[in-house]
């Protein structure tokens, strides 16, 4: 799909031959308040808009659409009103919503081209507008589709250009130029995350991330031998029973000041999570895939940063590790040396990720001394039972590291929920016979005992750890994404870096 920007003249476009899989596309105000256009084209069509408004069940609300079949003389086949009801009120998610809200409606009349006339609102320009309603489109666009090779053609999105027209379209372009940047790294992440993990496991997931090299990222890839020299005793554990190698994969972007401590990203990566021998239930398992979600967000997170050179430095460090059971899986009960010394009982193989973030988190705080870290992981199955899939945890030992993330994910729309921290929780991970087991007591608390057991390992860091279990997969469609991977916390990430540590 191609997006393209272009200047806004008072005439209606020039006509040529009629195309009737296009479309024209202009805002209906609440209580159906035609703009200036839209009156125009009223006027131009007999009153045929006016007309179609009052014999539909269509006020002008944000999200209501009303496809009206254009007269003869008019070039497109479709006038789509498009409802954004108080204006006024629209925020710049509001305006993305709006965009990707049109390009699922567009696609469901199987319209191939669309012409959309922007105008200003009181907060935003027209080309503002413009940029954000396409960055809108471009998101909801996101298909995995690489694997369907008999699909057919008209099973398949039919809009192969959206054309955005407002005054001063080259702001429009440029402003979106800098949101598309965004965009690739969201698309990054969600195709990590959708291919299967016999496809995606640790080093082919490395070599993804050794591809952004190109956009001047130095990437580092630690193989098995260099992590048990370092003594990752926790993180190897996990991917012993597989016959995937395991990695760890070190990004940096040197945007700032050379001596500039770097913020830093951690991500999980669990290829596949069978559980181990602590062994799921066949069913659903196949989502376990996407256990590497966390991995995939900082991956596609460090494309945006160097896409866009920001100016800071980051680092973004992923665990990558397949948990499998075989002869050599780790067992209940064994005992592993973690890279800071601190010794944990397994009771648990299913509680993974925790193991391969000790590691992950020690060994970027002890290496690069960073500001803070921000950790993402898809950890808990008990963070979908509290928050659903709407809302990410967030836990962390700053309180103003995590108002900071609060707020920022309310701005973006990829919404946060805090989690307390504390003794009590801690205290339910102590073991007998090591320093730490790596499940809580039975199912309490879960999401918590699993945030204490990672605090024990960041070493008085400002830390943060955004539990997406939750929001990493949609199995409806959203405005910004359809079903599929989300890439939840690249576009939230990348405002948190932006807004406040450039
Ligand atoms: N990867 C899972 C958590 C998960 C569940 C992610 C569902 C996405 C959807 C994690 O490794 C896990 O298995 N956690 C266990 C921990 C338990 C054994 C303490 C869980 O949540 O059941
Ligand atoms: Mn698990
Ligand atoms: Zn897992």
């Amino acid at each position: 799909m191609q997006l393209t920007f272009a200047e806004h003249t008072a005439k209606t476009p020039a006509t040529k031959a009629k195309s009737s899989k296009s479309a024209w596309v202009v805002a209906v105000h609440e209580n159906n308040q035609l703009t200036a256009l839209g009156k125009a084209w009223d006027k131009t069509t007999d009153g045929q808009i006016s007309e179609a408004i009052t014999a539909a069940k269509f006020s002008g609300k944000s999200g209501q659409f009303l496809s009206v079949l254009a007269p003869c003389s008019v070039p497109v086949g479709r006038i789509l009103l498009m409802g954004v009801g108080n204006a006024k009120k629209l925020s710049e998610l509001d305006v993305q919503g709006l965009g990707g809200k049109l390009l699922a409606q567009l696609n469901a009349l199987g319209i191939t081209d669309a012409t959309i006339y922007c105008e200003g609102f009181e907060k935003h320009t027209a080309a503002e507008c413009a940029a954000n309603m396409a960055y809108g489109a471009k998101l909801r666009s996101f298909r995995f589709d690489k694997y369907r090779t008999k699909e057919k053609a008209e099973d398949r999105p039919t809009l192969a250009t959206l054309t955005f027209v407002s005054a001063k379209s080259k702001d429009a372009a440029k402003h979106y130029e800098a949101l598309d940047k965004i965009a690739q790294g969201v698309f990054l992440t969600r195709t990590v995350v959708s291919e299967p993990a016999n496809i995606i496991y640790p080093e082919s997931l490395a070599a993804k991330a050794k591809e952004l090299s190109k956009l001047g990222v130095t990437v580092e890839v630690l193989g098995e031998a260099q992590m048990k020299k370092l003594g990752m005793g926790a993180l190897l554990g996990v991917g012993q029973g597989s016959v995937r190698e395991s990695q760890l994969v070190v990004m940096q972007w040197k945007g700032g000041k050379a001596k500039d401590a770097p913020l830093a990203f951690i991500g999980k990566g669990v290829t596949f999570d069978t559980g181990g021998i602590s062994i799921k239930p066949a069913g659903g398992m196949e989502d376990m895939k996407w256990d590497m979600g966390g991995a995939g967000t900082v991956i596609g997170l460090m494309h945006t940063l160097a896409a866009r050179k920001a100016k800071v430095n980051v680092v973004g460090v992923a665990g990558l590790v397949e948990n499998m059971p075989d002869g050599n899986a780790q067992r209940p009960g064994d005992v592993v040396t973690s890279m800071s010394g601190q010794t944990i009982e397994v009771i648990n193989t299913d509680a993974e990720g925790r193991l391969v973030l000790a590691d992950a988190l020690w060994y970027t705080q002890d290496r690069f001394k960073p500001k803070f870290m921000v950790n993402l992981a898809t950890l808990t199955g008990a963070i979908i039972i509290a928050l659903g899939s709407s809302r990410a945890g967030l836990f962390s030992n700053n309180d103003k590291l995590a108002e900071r993330l609060y707020e920022t994910g309310k701005k973006v729309g990829e919404e946060l929920w805090r989690f307390p921290l504390g003794d009590v929780y801690d205290k339910q991970i102590n073991s007998y016979i090591a320093d730490m087991k790596n499940v809580g007591e039975g199912r309490e608390a879960g999401s918590i005992t699993a945030a204490q057991f990672l605090q024990r390992f960041v070493n008085d860091v400002p830390w943060a750890h955004l539990d997406i279990a939750g929001v990493a997969w949609t199995n409806k469609d959203h405005d910004l994404c359809a079903k599929g991977a989300t890439a939840f916390g690249v576009r939230l990430l990348n405002a948190l870096v932006e807004e406040y540590y450039e």
